[in-house]
């Protein structure tokens, strides 16, 4: 399950974020969410409300990159026995301690999983779903997706969320940082074109004096010098944009059909709008804004959406 690195060398493979990455954000993740300048709070939402759409009052459910919990918290209830999955040990065990005082999540167990390599038999759930992009993490959209198709009965149904490649992208970005990833000192490299988010990342050596700039979280212009003396491992990661077309053929290629793409994220404009009264107003009615904004669907472009929810059903007759 974990990505296989490079140790003690300069060169990297292109392959996922590896769990030890995803556990380093365990601590930090709900707080991420509530944060009043992401997107993640209006398109999380959103996607919420499509997923309840297609997976209430279905038996066996299946989450794939559950987190912190978040959305396991806000379906648990709308199904009878729900399987929670996350490819981070520490996500995993977040989400058990946010839900244990929760009487209405009795019905769900946690498990470590990775959406490309699911441990559950074939043809054992009727619905799975996924909040936070988990497909766009992975290293092959279409590999997860077989999988997903696999472990659903047949007529089973699935909704998840992937980024949305916009033409007008927001997210070009690069930032060079050392950081602690939760216990883990790192340097990381992270590029956004819009189309593609890499993942340049280093473990600082057990010891090493860099472990200070880590705690401080120091951003740096350039790549520091002699680098690979002050490091153990490396490994570069992708994190992928798709069109809802590509999305589309794509979903469909795994074996699913009725393949419909909705729109999330939208409302954020309103959130980080120059206008004061537009901001107010979000605040106000942030949740009805988006369940308007999720009724009136068909005339909401999905082009320009942050997020795109797809949902799907695996065929009847096995086709
Ligand atoms: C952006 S976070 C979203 C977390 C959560 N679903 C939420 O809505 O708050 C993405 C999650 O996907 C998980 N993830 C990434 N790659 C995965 C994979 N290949 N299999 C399963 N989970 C994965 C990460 O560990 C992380 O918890």
């Amino acid at each position: 399950m974990q990505d296989k690195v490079l140790r003690g060398s300069p060169k990297s493979q292109s392959k996922s974020l590896p769990s030890t990455y995803w556990d380093g954000l365990a601590n930090i993740w709900d707080k991420n969410i509530q944060n009043p300048k992401s997107f993640l709070r209006v398109a999380y939402f959103e996607a919420d409300l499509w997923i309840s759409k297609v997976i209430s009052g279905k038996r066996r459910v299946l989450e794939v990159g559950c987190g912190t919990g978040g959305s396991t918290a806000v379906h648990c209830s709308q199904v009878q026995h729900l399987v929670a999955t996350d490819l981070s040990p520490d996500m995993v065990r977040r989400a058990h301690a946010n839900l244990s005082g929760n009487r209405k999540s009795r019905n769900v167990r946690f498990t470590v999983a990775d959406v490309t390599q699911l441990p559950f038999s074939s043809e054992s759930y009727d619905a799975v779903y996924g909040r936070g992009v988990a497909l766009s993490y992975a290293p092959d959209a279409s590999v997860a997706l077989r999988q997903i198709r696999r472990v659903l009965k047949p007529g089973g149904v699935l909704a998840i969320d992937v980024m949305n490649l916009r033409p007008t992208s927001m997210s070009t970005y690069r930032w060079k940082v050392f950081q602690m990833m939760g216990r883990t000192p790192v340097y990381q490299e992270v590029k956004d074109d819009g189309r593609v988010r890499t993942y340049n990342v280093f473990d600082i050596r057990p010891g090493d004096p860099w472990i200070r700039y880590c705690r401080a979280g120091k951003k740096v212009r350039c790549r520091p010098k002699n680098l690979r003396r002050h490091t153990t491992r490396s490994y570069l990661a992708k994190a992928r944009y798709f069109t809802p077309q590509e999305i589309t053929a794509i979903v469909q290629a795994a074996g699913f059909r009725e393949v419909t793409v909705h729109p999330l994220g939208h409302l954020y404009y309103a959130q980080v709008s120059e206008k004061p009264w537009m901001r107010k107003f979000w605040r106000e009615h942030a949740e009805d804004l988006s369940r308007f904004i999720t009724e009136l669907e068909p005339h909401v472009r999905t082009e320009t959406a942050i997020h795109l929810l797809v949902t799907a059903r695996k065929p009847r007759n096995g086709a």
